[in-house]
This record gives C-alpha cells, sequence and structure tokens, in this order.
C-alpha cells in the first residue's frame, strides 16, 4: 500500500489532479490518498467550484497561504506544508503543473527526504522571465519520478541531465479530464445561457503579468477586443489579477459587446471553449485544451513550452500588441478550419498510466 499525497493550489492544478486521484481510488488495496489544498487560489470561482463539476473529495488539509509576492507565497506554502510531510510520512507526494504551489512543496520533499512525483514535467518556454519556468525547471530538477506529457518534455529533460529510468511519457492527464467531462459539459448549454450562437463568438482569457500588469499593454488588448467585437461578440471571464488591473486603468470598457463576467467554472468554460470560434489567451493549459478540441487558438505570447500545439494543434502564437492581435484575430476568423491531430497518448488515459508506472517502480 502506498501513502501519497496530492497538492493543488492553484485553478490548473484542479484538473490535473482529479483524474488521477479518480484512478487510485479504483485501487483502495494499493493507494493510500491525502489531499492538500495550499490556499494559493481561495475564491469559490478559482477553487470551490473545480472541486464540485470536477466531484473531487474535500481536501484533508487546506493550507490558507493565500496571495502575496513570489517569495512571500512559496514561503508561506513551505512553512506551512512541512509539518504535514512530517506528521503524515507518505511515500510519494504528488505536485502538478508549474504554480508556486508546485515548487514549494517539491523544496519541502528534496529536505525532508520525501518522494516526490511531478506530473506535466519537461515543458520549456525558456523564456526565464516566466516564473512558471522557474517553477518547472526547479521542480523537474528535483523530483524522483517526472511524468510527461509529450515526447519533446523527455528530450528537454534528458537534455537537463535528468536520469532516464526517472522520466515516464504517460501522456495528458488534463486531458483525461476533458474527454470524461465533455459530454456534461455540453448539456450545460452555457453559449445560449449568455445569448451566443454555436462558432459565432470569440472567448478571451488573460492573466499573465506580461499582458495584464502594464497598462499600455493591457489597453491595446481591450482595445483590438473592442474593435473586434462590433463584427462577432466576444465573451472575457475576467481572472481576479486582470480584473484588478482593469480597475485600476480607470476607464470603462469602451464597447458593451465586449462582455466581461465573472470566472467560469470548468464545465462551463469548456462547453463555451468547445463551441467557439476562436479563442484568444494566454493560458498553458487552454492552448492544449483547444488544440484536442479543434478550435482554432490565439496565445499571445511570445513563446510556450508547449510547441506540439503549434506543430500539431490550433494554435497560434501573436504579439500582444494592439495591431498584432487584432490581425491576428480577423486572420484566424477568415480561416478555413483544418482537422488537427491529436498528439500521441492525448486519450483520457493518462491518470491510468501514472498509477501503473508508480506501483512498478
Ligand atoms: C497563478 C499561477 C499561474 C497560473 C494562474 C492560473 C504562479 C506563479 N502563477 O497565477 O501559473 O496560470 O495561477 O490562474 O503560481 N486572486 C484573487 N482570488 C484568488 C486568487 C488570486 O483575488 O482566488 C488575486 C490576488 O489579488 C492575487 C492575484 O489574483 O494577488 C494573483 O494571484 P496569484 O496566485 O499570485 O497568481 P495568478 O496570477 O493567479
Amino acid at each position: 500500500m502506498l501513502k501519497i499525497m496530492h497538492i493543488v493550489g492553484a485553478r490548473p492544478n484542479f484538473p490535473k489532479v482529479a483524474p488521477i486521484m479518480a484512478e487510485m481510488a479504483k485501487r483502495p488495496d494499493c493507494f493510500d490518498q491525502l489531499l492538500v489544498h495550499t490556499g494559493q487560489h481561495y475564491d469559490y470561482d478559482m477553487s470551490q467550484i473545480f472541486f464540485e463539476h470536477l466531484e473531487m473529495p474535500e481536501p484533508n488539509e487546506f493550507l490558507n497561504v493565500g496571495s502575496g509576492s513570489h517569495a512571500v507565497q512559496t514561503a508561506n506554502v513551505m512553512t506551512a506544508f512541512e509539518p504535514l510531510v512530517l506528521k503524515y510520512r507518505p511515500d510519494w507526494v504528488f505536485v502538478v503543473g508549474d504554480v508556486n504551489s508546485t515548487l514549494g512543496c517539491a523544496l519541502v520533499c528534496a529536505k525532508t527526504g520525501t518522494r516526490v512525483a511531478h506530473v506535466e514535467a519537461g515543458l520549456r518556454s525558456r523564456d526565464r522571465t516566466m516564473p512558471e519556468e522557474v517553477n518547472r525547471l526547479l521542480t523537474d530538477q528535483i523530483s524522483d519520478l517526472l511524468f510527461t506529457p509529450s515526447k519533446d518534455a523527455d528530450e528537454n529533460l534528458l537534455s537537463e541531465g535528468i536520469e532516464p529510468n526517472k522520466i515516464h511519457f504517460v501522456g495528458n492527464v488534463m486531458i483525461d479530464t476533458l474527454v470524461k467531462l465533455l459530454p456534461k459539459a455540453l448539456e450545460r448549454q452555457k453559449q445560449q445561457d449568455l445569448g451566443l450562437t454555436t462558432k459565432g463568438y470569440i472567448l478571451v482569457t488573460l492573466h499573465r503579468p506580461s499582458n495584464v500588469d502594464d497598462s499600455t499593454t493591457l489597453r491595446g488588448i481591450l482595445q483590438a477586443l473592442a474593435e473586434i467585437s462590433r463584427e462577432v461578440p466576444v465573451i472575457f471571464p475576467v481572472h481576479p489579477r486582470t480584473r484588478q488591473r482593469i480597475r485600476s486603468l480607470n476607464q470603462t470598457p469602451p464597447n458593451m459587446t465586449l462582455q466581461l463576467i465573472d470566472p467560469l467554472g470548468y464545465l462551463d468554460f469548456l462547453a463555451l471553449m468547445n463551441a467557439a470560434a476562436l479563442v484568444v489567451t494566454d493560458s498553458g493549459g487552454i492552448q492544449e485544451e483547444t488544440t484536442y478540441l479543434g478550435v482554432p487558438c490565439l496565445t499571445a505570447r511570445q513563446n510556450t513550452e508547449r510547441p506540439l500545439t503549434l506543430t500539431e494543434g490550433t494554435n497560434r502564437l501573436v504579439d500582444s500588441r494592439y495591431e498584432d492581435i487584432l490581425a491576428g484575430m480577423k486572420d484566424s476568423l477568415g480561416r478555413q478550419r483544418t482537422v488537427p491531430r491529436r498528439p500521441e497518448l492525448w486519450d483520457g488515459q493518462a491518470a491510468t498510466r501514472i498509477c501503473a508506472s508508480v506501483l512498478r517502480v
């Protein structure tokens, strides 16, 4: 029997942990599971709603670390998490993705001699100005088991000197969740509730500091969105960080056809993504989800740690300047849709492979 401690902290972690917990729950003879929520995200619509939509168990421990600078947030995760590792003494701690909670907990594991498994290992944007890139690099260096979503991730890890026997190519766990919940999401008809027609609108999400923390950049993006919304409705569920930045611009959105709404839960967002004509984002996971769904995606970033979405999927990178975003959206809307290839092992079975691997080591 393996005692497994799973870590969640921020919104993108929930759909990655849910399928692993569900798969391990099928084998109570092999796995004894605990869930720790660091509390990096804490609003209802950034956290609790995901537990409901993803049918996740309530966390056994909640660390309540909240927001703060990178140093404060990471340090608070570490100080609150260390006593739990010492109390429960898990055989494995599972961390996912690249948020501050991922790195904070992995560091505690490395220093307390606790084995740590990193799910979604090996992704690299090669842009160290992104906090997530630093989190990815460091977490991978100190992990004992690295589960990768794609072959390029294996190559990145090997080139950084990670021992080959630690690397397990298992596929994409977030796609496990998507495959399982898409039918349920489609029943909700979210686009109709919002007065939108299928393939008749643009869905937007933006929260990266590089896009929203600089007022000139944010103003330019909002202006481009307002302009395109005269032709095609634009729906924009706004992340709390972005909401604060828009407020501090001290200007009302320039056009009422640009609909700013509160963040959405997993099922409604998936339904909206699936029925969109185009998704404009700076998220990591959404680049993958749109590739799987075959929905065109325009990513307002200069690089991506998920290059498969460019080479095999529906993703394109665009500079965040007003004229580039506007031209990119017009171009994407005018293109013929092609049927994308689904990347290898993005098949809904990644969590099954993870369970099999951890039982073998
Ligand atoms: C974090 C992750 C990012 C991920 C994103 C998804 C890091 C370094 N960043 O960024 O990789 O893509 O989550 O959302 O870990 N806030 C609230 N309510 C909440 C959470 C946050 O109001 O429930 C506000 C706070 O003012 C906070 C700000 O949003 O200061 C930013 O939150 P934070 O957790 O620091 O980073 P994110 O931008 O959410």
